[in-house]
């Protein structure tokens, strides 16, 4: 069984959601979103899973692709369907409710730290690409530098009320190799890691 942490949380958090993102952001809203949707091909007819979509923050940039939703909260869904067009699926991401190997590319934002097995989630997502499919992920992980870890422990603390559970730079870069990720590569912005590849063809 599967534990669940924070569907209920969020429910509370959706309507005030994308104001308290882009402050936390600090002013890089817009520049993370672009850099992650740049490792991923956007065009008609592929198939896109933003996955834990919350209020569409990848969704509302996805707007010429066949794109599927998924998120644990129907308050955090209702509000994407607003933005983006697609289909909107409630799922628990280490379950997702698709055939193997039915999407073109795969991405998620700040979502591994929600959930209760990141390793299972990635092997979600990759399970869900067909051969040769596209991955991109993005979340605040823990940090190695002094500096880094008193702002992330400040984040931690203000921002996500110690609720999160960070994942290491090696656990996701392992957690794609071990799911048949190729081509990995990982890039830092401040807290926040962009990693990306395919699945083995
Ligand atoms: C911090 S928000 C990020 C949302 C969005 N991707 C973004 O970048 O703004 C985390 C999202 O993960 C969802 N979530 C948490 N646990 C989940 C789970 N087990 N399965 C699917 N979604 C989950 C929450 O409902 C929420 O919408």
């Amino acid at each position: 069984m599967v534990e669940v942490r924070s569907h209920g949380f969020f429910r509370f958090l959706a309507p005030v959601y994308d104001i308290g993102a882009k402050m936390a952001m600090l002013g890089r809203y817009e520049r993370l979103r672009q850099q992650l949707l740049g490792k991923i091909e956007i065009r008609k007819g592929r198939r896109v899973l933003d996955m834990a979509s919350g209020t569409g923050y990848l969704a509302e940039k996805l707007g010429v692709v066949d794109l599927v939703c998924t998120d644990i909260s129907l308050d955090m869904l209702t509000r994407a369907r607003a933005k983006a067009n697609g289909d909107f699926v409630l799922a628990d991401a280490h379950r997702l409710p698709f055939k193997a190997g039915v999407f073109h590319s795969a991405v998620s934002s700040f979502a591994l730290h929600e959930v209760s097995r990141p390793g299972v989630v990635l092997d979600e997502m990759f399970r869900i690409l067909g051969p040769g499919g596209e991955i991109a992920v993005m979340d605040v992980v823990q940090q190695t530098r002094f500096s880094k870890k008193i702002l992330l422990e400040i984040f931690h603390t203000f921002v996500e009320m110690r609720t999160a559970n960070y994942v290491n730079m090696a656990q996701l870069k392992e957690g794609f190799r071990a799911a048949d990720g190729v081509n990995v590569q990982l890039e830092m912005f401040g807290l926040v890691a962009l990693v990306w590849g395919k699945k083995r063809v």
